[in-house]
């Protein structure tokens, strides 16, 4: 990929975000990347007074880097858990010229912020607002703590893991064949729909290996109990064991997928299994509440009507 542009969506003289992506232009220096910094650009707050008797010159120019690169990494900042304000209003600017004006390039999206999120909230609502200004995402990557995990000398991360993550991240970007990143919501369907086909090795491949799940209660259990907590993928097969032991599945409706705050994906829908045991039907609502954390389930979370099971669990006796 040639003429790369990067920038930073922060009018902080002494940024962080920047310091993330120049430390990103250093490291793949074998890499075509221009790095701009959006601040000596002189853009007004959007206004339509403004807009109806012209479009700055500053953002015309803008507009024409982004016309002549062939891809982006952008650092971004989180302000109350969206981008700033400086970058929103860049984005307003370079809209109103064309909605998608990433043209059906790729992008690469990184934050950084002191916490140790690193800023990763308003990133997840930005990879689901590239495709809509037409960019393909490729990765993100968010460095937490920055304080810690960045040198400010030597101006590289120093934490092995994060590096090994960016690299991934930058590959991802590259490599035009390689596949685009799934955002977690796309994980938490695509496990529904590994479920409804029955497709069990793959529902377990979008189990974290170290996930956490809660089956209606928190609670330790007996091996062959349905209901309680599964750590590590390995338990999550005794997770399935258990469903497909108690249960023939009638029906399984996913109404809802939600991405909220913090990774966290909420989906909820009804379902009917037909209890072996008894023979009756148990009909329920559900909600699922999964962290999603490198395109696998870290922490899954299944409530269902209990009182209905236990209900439909009872044999009659003529
Ligand atoms: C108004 C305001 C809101 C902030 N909100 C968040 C936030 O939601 N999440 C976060 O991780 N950091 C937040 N921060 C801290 C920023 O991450 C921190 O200021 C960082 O340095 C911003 O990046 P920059 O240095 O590249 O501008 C906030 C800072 C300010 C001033």
């Amino acid at each position: 990929m040639k003429n790369i542009l990067a920038f930073f969506g922060s009018n902080n003289p002494d940024s962080i975000n920047e310091k993330l992506v120049q430390s990103v232009i250093q490291k793949y220096s074998d890499y075509d990347i221009r790095f701009i910094d959006l601040k000596n650009f002189d853009i007004p707050i959007y206004s339509q007074r403004i807009h109806s008797e012209c479009i700055p010159q500053s953002i015309q120019d803008l507009y024409e880097m982004f016309r002549e690169s062939e891809g982006f990494i952008i650092a971004s900042p989180e302000h109350n858990g969206l981008p700033t304000a400086f970058l929103k209003n860049i984005i307003d600017w370079l809209s109103v010229i064309t909605q998608k004006f990433f043209d059906n390039k790729p992008v690469l999206l990184l934050s950084t912020s002191p916490g140790f999120t690193g800023a990763r909230t308003h990133l997840g609502l930005l990879a689901n607002l590239v495709p809509l200004w037409g960019g393909k995402l490729k990765a993100t990557y968010s460095l937490g703590s920055f304080e810690s995990n960045f040198d400010v000398n030597t101006k590289r991360i120093k934490n092995d893991l994060e590096i090994e993550k960016l690299d991934k991240a930058f590959n991802t970007f590259i490599n035009k064949d390689t596949k685009a990143v799934k955002n977690n919501r796309e994980v938490v369907k695509s496990y529904f729909k590994a479920f409804t086909n029955g497709n069990l090795d793959e529902v377990l491949n979008i189990f974290h290996p170290n996930t956490y799940i809660v089956s209606v209660k928190e609670e330790e259990r007996p091996i062959e109990q349905l209901h309680g907590i599964y750590r590590t993928r390995q338990e999550a097969k005794q997770f399935l064991k258990n469903i497909v032991a108690l249960f023939e599945t009638k029906e399984f409706t996913v109404d809802t997928v939600v991405e909220a705050e913090g990774n966290l994906v909420i989906a909820k829908g009804k379902f009917s299994h037909l209890v072996k045991s008894s023979g009756k039907l148990f009909n329920s609502d559900w909600v699922q509440l999964c962290i999603v954390e490198d395109e696998m389930i870290k922490e899954y979370r299944f409530y269902e009507d209990s009182a209905a099971l236990i209900e439909a669990s009872s044999i009659e006796f003529a």
